[in-house]
Protein backbone atom coordinates (compact mmCIF):
# COMPACT_ATOMS: atom_id res chain seq x y z
CA UNK A 1 0.00 0.00 0.00
CA UNK A 2 2.58 2.52 1.35
CA UNK A 3 4.42 1.70 -2.38
CA UNK A 4 1.30 1.81 -4.63
CA UNK A 5 0.81 5.31 -3.18
CA UNK A 6 3.91 6.65 -3.04
CA UNK A 7 4.18 5.62 -7.06
CA UNK A 8 1.12 7.40 -7.48
CA UNK A 9 1.97 10.51 -5.78
CA UNK A 10 5.41 10.75 -7.47
CA UNK A 11 3.46 10.03 -10.96
CA UNK A 12 0.96 13.28 -10.41
CA UNK A 13 1.74 15.61 -12.40
CA UNK A 14 -1.02 18.72 -11.43
CA UNK A 15 -2.21 20.26 -8.05
CA UNK A 16 -5.54 19.19 -8.28
CA UNK A 17 -4.34 15.54 -8.76
CA UNK A 18 -2.68 15.81 -5.29
CA UNK A 19 -5.39 17.53 -3.49
CA UNK A 20 -8.27 15.57 -4.76
CA UNK A 21 -7.54 12.61 -6.28
CA UNK A 22 -4.47 11.18 -4.79
CA UNK A 23 -5.10 12.97 -1.50
CA UNK A 24 -8.96 11.31 -0.64
CA UNK A 25 -8.02 8.06 -2.38
CA UNK A 26 -5.39 7.07 0.27
CA UNK A 27 -5.96 9.49 3.14
CA UNK A 28 -9.54 10.05 2.56
CA UNK A 29 -12.10 8.54 5.11
CA UNK A 30 -13.02 5.51 2.92
CA UNK A 31 -9.20 5.44 1.84
CA UNK A 32 -7.20 1.82 3.23
CA UNK A 33 -5.85 3.21 6.09
CA UNK A 34 -8.89 4.86 7.50
CA UNK A 35 -10.02 1.18 7.05
CA UNK A 36 -7.20 0.09 8.60
CA UNK A 37 -7.28 2.42 11.85
CA UNK A 38 -10.81 1.49 12.13
CA UNK A 39 -10.84 -1.56 11.71
CA UNK A 40 -7.88 -2.42 15.05
CA UNK A 41 -10.65 -2.06 17.39
CA UNK A 42 -11.63 -5.50 15.76
CA UNK A 43 -8.27 -6.81 16.95
CA UNK A 44 -6.99 -8.89 19.75
CA UNK A 45 -5.63 -6.43 22.21
CA UNK A 46 -2.21 -7.66 21.99
CA UNK A 47 -1.88 -6.85 18.41
CA UNK A 48 -3.44 -3.33 18.06
CA UNK A 49 0.07 -1.17 19.64
CA UNK A 50 2.09 -2.97 16.67
CA UNK A 51 -1.03 -2.60 13.58
CA UNK A 52 -1.76 0.83 15.03
CA UNK A 53 1.70 2.06 15.08
CA UNK A 54 2.41 0.97 11.65
CA UNK A 55 -0.69 2.42 10.16
CA UNK A 56 0.21 5.59 11.34
CA UNK A 57 3.45 5.84 10.18
CA UNK A 58 1.94 4.56 6.62
CA UNK A 59 -0.27 7.61 6.95
CA UNK A 60 2.55 9.65 8.20
CA UNK A 61 5.08 8.72 5.37
CA UNK A 62 2.00 9.40 2.65
CA UNK A 63 1.41 12.24 3.99
CA UNK A 64 4.91 13.67 4.13
CA UNK A 65 5.37 12.27 0.31
CA UNK A 66 1.62 14.39 -0.16
CA UNK A 67 3.18 17.57 1.12
CA UNK A 68 6.64 17.48 -0.78
CA UNK A 69 4.91 16.56 -4.09
CA UNK A 70 2.78 19.31 -3.53
CA UNK A 71 5.28 22.07 -2.73
CA UNK A 72 7.04 20.87 -5.82
CA UNK A 73 4.08 20.93 -7.77
CA UNK A 74 3.20 24.30 -6.69
CA UNK A 75 6.92 25.75 -6.98
CA UNK A 76 6.96 24.06 -10.70
CA UNK A 77 3.68 26.15 -11.76
CA UNK A 78 4.71 29.45 -10.16
CA UNK A 79 8.10 29.13 -12.31
CA UNK A 80 5.61 28.35 -15.62
CA UNK A 81 4.08 31.38 -14.43
CA UNK A 82 7.06 34.02 -14.10
CA UNK A 83 8.43 32.80 -17.61
CA UNK A 84 4.88 32.86 -19.18
CA UNK A 85 4.49 36.93 -17.44
CA UNK A 86 7.68 38.04 -18.12
CA UNK A 87 8.02 41.90 -19.24
CA UNK A 88 11.01 42.91 -21.15
CA UNK A 89 11.59 46.49 -19.49
CA UNK A 90 13.94 47.34 -21.90
CA UNK A 91 11.66 47.25 -24.61
CA UNK A 92 10.48 50.92 -26.27
CA UNK A 93 6.93 51.90 -24.99
CA UNK A 94 3.93 52.83 -26.83
CA UNK A 95 4.62 56.78 -26.97
CA UNK A 96 2.39 59.22 -25.14
CA UNK A 97 1.36 62.43 -26.12
CA UNK A 98 3.05 65.45 -24.22
CA UNK A 99 2.10 69.07 -24.28
CA UNK A 100 3.79 71.93 -24.65
CA UNK A 101 3.60 75.66 -23.69
CA UNK A 102 1.06 77.45 -24.96
CA UNK A 103 2.81 80.06 -28.05
CA UNK A 104 1.60 83.11 -25.96
CA UNK A 105 3.03 81.90 -22.75
CA UNK A 106 6.62 80.64 -24.82
CA UNK A 107 6.51 84.52 -25.71
CA UNK A 108 6.14 85.81 -22.42
CA UNK A 109 8.77 83.09 -21.09
CA UNK A 110 11.40 84.58 -24.29
CA UNK A 111 10.21 88.01 -23.31
CA UNK A 112 10.75 87.79 -19.35
CA UNK A 113 14.31 86.09 -20.03
CA UNK A 114 15.45 88.94 -22.00
CA UNK A 115 15.05 91.47 -19.08
CA UNK A 116 16.14 89.35 -16.46
CA UNK A 117 19.00 89.16 -18.11
CA UNK A 118 19.32 93.14 -18.12
CA UNK A 119 19.07 92.96 -14.20
CA UNK A 120 15.14 93.26 -14.05
CA UNK A 121 12.78 91.67 -11.42
CA UNK A 122 9.50 89.80 -12.37
CA UNK A 123 6.20 90.53 -10.67
CA UNK A 124 2.99 89.10 -11.16
CA UNK A 125 -0.36 91.18 -10.02
CA UNK A 126 -4.12 90.60 -9.28
CA UNK A 127 -7.08 90.26 -12.24
CA UNK A 128 -9.08 91.70 -10.37
CA UNK A 129 -7.91 94.73 -9.11
CA UNK A 130 -9.23 98.44 -7.34
CA UNK A 131 -10.08 101.17 -9.24
CA UNK A 132 -7.42 103.13 -7.27
CA UNK A 133 -4.69 101.41 -8.90
CA UNK A 134 -5.71 100.66 -12.31
CA UNK A 135 -7.10 103.95 -12.80
CA UNK A 136 -6.44 106.64 -10.05
CA UNK A 137 -2.96 106.02 -9.07
CA UNK A 138 -2.18 105.71 -12.86
CA UNK A 139 -2.90 109.78 -12.75
CA UNK A 140 -6.92 108.56 -14.18
CA UNK A 141 -9.28 110.19 -11.59
CA UNK A 142 -12.78 109.07 -11.55
CA UNK A 143 -13.97 111.90 -14.38
CA UNK A 144 -11.20 111.31 -16.29
CA UNK A 145 -12.14 111.04 -20.23
CA UNK A 146 -9.58 108.90 -21.44
CA UNK A 147 -11.25 106.02 -19.14
CA UNK A 148 -13.39 105.53 -22.33
CA UNK A 149 -10.13 104.70 -23.82
CA UNK A 150 -10.34 101.15 -22.15
CA UNK A 151 -13.79 99.39 -21.49
CA UNK A 152 -13.79 98.44 -18.50
CA UNK A 153 -15.64 95.05 -16.66
CA UNK A 154 -16.72 96.61 -13.39
CA UNK A 155 -17.18 94.35 -10.67
CA UNK A 156 -18.14 97.31 -8.10
CA UNK A 157 -17.70 100.74 -8.16
CA UNK A 158 -14.57 100.60 -6.81
CA UNK A 159 -13.08 96.70 -8.38
CA UNK A 160 -12.78 95.86 -11.44
CA UNK A 161 -10.82 93.19 -14.18
CA UNK A 162 -7.76 94.95 -14.80
CA UNK A 163 -7.54 96.80 -18.17
CA UNK A 164 -3.88 96.77 -18.71
CA UNK A 165 -1.03 95.70 -16.42
CA UNK A 166 -0.05 99.20 -15.65
CA UNK A 167 -1.34 99.15 -12.12
CA UNK A 168 1.71 97.32 -11.59
CA UNK A 169 3.54 100.00 -12.03
CA UNK A 170 1.80 102.14 -8.67
CA UNK A 171 1.74 98.77 -6.35
CA UNK A 172 5.61 98.12 -7.00
CA UNK A 173 6.45 101.91 -7.08
CA UNK A 174 4.74 102.38 -3.49
CA UNK A 175 6.59 99.42 -2.15
CA UNK A 176 10.04 99.74 -3.49
CA UNK A 177 12.84 101.12 -1.29
CA UNK A 178 15.04 103.77 -3.75
CA UNK A 179 17.67 103.53 -1.17
CA UNK A 180 18.27 100.29 -1.88
CA UNK A 181 18.90 100.97 -6.01
CA UNK A 182 16.99 101.93 -8.72
CA UNK A 183 13.08 99.94 -9.76
CA UNK A 184 13.50 97.65 -12.51
CA UNK A 185 10.53 94.98 -12.72
CA UNK A 186 8.56 93.66 -15.94
CA UNK A 187 4.83 92.56 -15.21
CA UNK A 188 3.51 89.63 -17.80
CA UNK A 189 -0.26 88.94 -17.19
CA UNK A 190 -3.92 88.47 -18.35
CA UNK A 191 -6.40 92.13 -18.88
CA UNK A 192 -9.91 92.47 -19.83
CA UNK A 193 -11.97 94.76 -21.63
CA UNK A 194 -15.37 95.10 -22.55
CA UNK A 195 -14.35 95.19 -26.20
CA UNK A 196 -17.11 92.54 -28.60
CA UNK A 197 -14.74 89.50 -29.92
CA UNK A 198 -13.42 89.80 -33.52
CA UNK A 199 -9.91 88.92 -35.39
CA UNK A 200 -8.23 91.63 -33.45
CA UNK A 201 -9.77 92.29 -30.14
CA UNK A 202 -10.82 89.34 -27.53
CA UNK A 203 -12.04 90.25 -24.18
CA UNK A 204 -8.91 88.75 -22.46
CA UNK A 205 -5.37 89.01 -23.50
CA UNK A 206 -2.31 89.50 -22.23
CA UNK A 207 0.42 92.21 -21.71
CA UNK A 208 3.87 92.56 -20.21
CA UNK A 209 4.47 96.03 -18.40
CA UNK A 210 7.71 97.79 -17.79
CA UNK A 211 8.80 100.25 -15.64
CA UNK A 212 12.47 101.75 -14.73
CA UNK A 213 13.02 104.51 -12.28
CA UNK A 214 16.48 105.88 -11.05
CA UNK A 215 18.09 109.33 -11.04
CA UNK A 216 18.78 110.55 -14.78
CA UNK A 217 16.73 108.14 -16.93
CA UNK A 218 16.06 109.20 -20.48
CA UNK A 219 14.23 108.80 -23.51
CA UNK A 220 17.20 107.36 -25.25
CA UNK A 221 17.12 104.62 -22.15
CA UNK A 222 13.86 103.87 -23.24
CA UNK A 223 14.69 103.53 -27.17
CA UNK A 224 17.78 101.98 -26.49
CA UNK A 225 15.98 99.43 -24.55
CA UNK A 226 12.57 98.81 -26.59
CA UNK A 227 15.11 98.70 -29.53
CA UNK A 228 16.65 95.73 -28.19
CA UNK A 229 13.86 93.90 -27.15
CA UNK A 230 11.91 94.42 -30.98
CA UNK A 231 15.32 93.14 -32.05
CA UNK A 232 15.48 90.09 -30.10
CA UNK A 233 11.94 89.09 -31.06
CA UNK A 234 11.58 90.04 -34.60
CA UNK A 235 15.22 90.15 -35.60
CA UNK A 236 17.58 93.36 -36.51
CA UNK A 237 16.69 93.71 -40.03
CA UNK A 238 13.91 95.66 -38.61
CA UNK A 239 14.03 99.24 -38.12
CA UNK A 240 11.67 100.80 -34.60
CA UNK A 241 10.85 103.93 -34.41
CA UNK A 242 8.83 106.20 -31.60
CA UNK A 243 5.74 108.46 -32.42
CA UNK A 244 4.49 110.81 -30.42
CA UNK A 245 1.27 109.50 -28.52
CA UNK A 246 -0.88 109.85 -25.55
CA UNK A 247 -1.76 108.11 -22.53
CA UNK A 248 -2.83 109.59 -19.12
CA UNK A 249 0.57 108.35 -17.07
CA UNK A 250 3.32 109.13 -19.23
CA UNK A 251 4.50 112.19 -20.19
CA UNK A 252 5.61 112.30 -22.58
CA UNK A 253 4.24 109.47 -24.51
CA UNK A 254 4.75 107.30 -27.63
CA UNK A 255 3.67 104.08 -29.67
CA UNK A 256 6.89 101.96 -30.84
CA UNK A 257 6.64 100.59 -33.97
CA UNK A 258 8.61 98.28 -36.36
CA UNK A 259 9.61 98.24 -40.25
CA UNK A 260 6.15 96.33 -41.67
CA UNK A 261 6.86 92.84 -42.02
CA UNK A 262 5.00 89.65 -43.22
CA UNK A 263 5.03 86.02 -41.77
CA UNK A 264 3.65 83.07 -43.16
CA UNK A 265 5.00 80.33 -40.47
CA UNK A 266 8.13 79.59 -42.28
CA UNK A 267 9.72 83.22 -41.98
CA UNK A 268 9.07 87.06 -41.93
CA UNK A 269 9.89 89.43 -44.58
CA UNK A 270 9.68 92.97 -45.23
CA UNK A 271 6.61 94.21 -46.64
CA UNK A 272 6.46 95.27 -50.28
CA UNK A 273 4.71 98.12 -49.89
CA UNK A 274 7.10 99.94 -46.96
CA UNK A 275 5.19 100.86 -43.93
CA UNK A 276 5.02 100.46 -40.30
CA UNK A 277 3.46 98.07 -37.71
CA UNK A 278 2.65 99.45 -34.23
CA UNK A 279 3.90 97.28 -31.76
CA UNK A 280 3.42 98.81 -28.25
CA UNK A 281 2.64 101.77 -26.37
CA UNK A 282 5.50 103.36 -23.81
CA UNK A 283 6.51 106.63 -22.48
CA UNK A 284 8.28 108.67 -19.22
CA UNK A 285 6.54 107.68 -16.33
CA UNK A 286 4.27 111.18 -15.32
CA UNK A 287 5.25 112.65 -12.22
CA UNK A 288 1.38 112.47 -10.86
CA UNK A 289 2.19 108.71 -10.83
CA UNK A 290 5.46 109.27 -9.04
CA UNK A 291 4.28 111.52 -6.41
CA UNK A 292 1.02 109.60 -5.83
CA UNK A 293 3.16 106.36 -5.32
CA UNK A 294 5.10 108.51 -2.38
CA UNK A 295 8.10 108.75 -4.84
CA UNK A 296 10.03 112.43 -5.27
CA UNK A 297 9.54 113.11 -8.54
CA UNK A 298 11.97 115.96 -8.76
CA UNK A 299 14.04 113.22 -8.00
CA UNK A 300 13.34 110.07 -9.54
CA UNK A 301 12.03 109.39 -12.73
CA UNK A 302 12.25 106.71 -15.66
CA UNK A 303 10.27 104.97 -18.60
CA UNK A 304 7.20 102.38 -18.58
CA UNK A 305 5.91 100.33 -21.63
CA UNK A 306 3.34 98.08 -22.51
CA UNK A 307 3.40 95.75 -24.69
CA UNK A 308 1.12 92.82 -25.68
CA UNK A 309 2.48 89.33 -26.42
CA UNK A 310 -0.65 87.88 -28.34
CA UNK A 311 0.02 90.74 -30.90
CA UNK A 312 3.87 89.81 -30.96
CA UNK A 313 2.64 86.36 -31.51
CA UNK A 314 0.50 87.11 -34.64
CA UNK A 315 3.14 89.06 -35.73
CA UNK A 316 5.55 86.87 -35.51
CA UNK A 317 3.79 83.29 -36.70
CA UNK A 318 1.52 85.13 -39.27
CA UNK A 319 -1.94 83.88 -37.27
CA UNK A 320 -4.69 86.39 -38.33
CA UNK A 321 -7.56 85.90 -35.80
CA UNK A 322 -6.55 86.45 -32.09
CA UNK A 323 -9.35 84.50 -30.79
CA UNK A 324 -7.44 81.20 -32.22
CA UNK A 325 -5.36 81.17 -29.02
CA UNK A 326 -8.23 81.01 -26.85
CA UNK A 327 -10.35 78.59 -28.45
CA UNK A 328 -7.71 75.88 -27.23
CA UNK A 329 -7.66 73.36 -30.44
CA UNK A 330 -4.93 71.63 -30.29
CA UNK A 331 -4.39 71.37 -34.10
CA UNK A 332 -4.05 74.90 -34.10
CA UNK A 333 -2.19 75.25 -30.85
CA UNK A 334 0.66 72.41 -31.40
CA UNK A 335 1.73 73.98 -34.73
CA UNK A 336 3.94 75.98 -32.27
CA UNK A 337 5.31 73.04 -30.07
N1 LIG B 1 -1.23 100.49 -20.38
C1 LIG B 1 -1.16 101.00 -21.73
C2 LIG B 1 -2.27 100.34 -22.55
O1 LIG B 1 -2.78 99.33 -22.14
C3 LIG B 1 0.19 100.74 -22.36
C4 LIG B 1 1.26 101.54 -21.71
C5 LIG B 1 1.98 101.04 -20.67
C6 LIG B 1 1.59 102.82 -22.18
C7 LIG B 1 2.99 101.76 -20.07
C8 LIG B 1 2.57 103.56 -21.61
C9 LIG B 1 3.28 103.04 -20.56
O2 LIG B 1 -2.63 100.81 -23.61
Amino acid sequence: LRDDGIAQINQATDVNEITKEIKVNLLGKKGPITQALRGIKDLPVEKRPEVGSYANEIRDEIQNALDAKLTELENKALEAQLVAEKIDVTLPSTPVAKGHPHVIQSIIDEICDMFIGMGYEVKSGPEVEEDKYNFEMMNLPKDHPARDMQDTFYITKEILMRTQTSPMQARTLEKHDFSKGPLKMISPGVVYRRDTDDPTHSHQFHQVEGIVIDKNITMGDLKGTLEYLLHQLFGNKYDIRLRPSYFPFTEPSVEADVTCFKCDGKGCDVCKHSGWIEVLGAGMVHPNVLKMAGVDADVYGGFAFGLGPDRFAMLKYGVEDIRDFYLNDVRFLSQFN
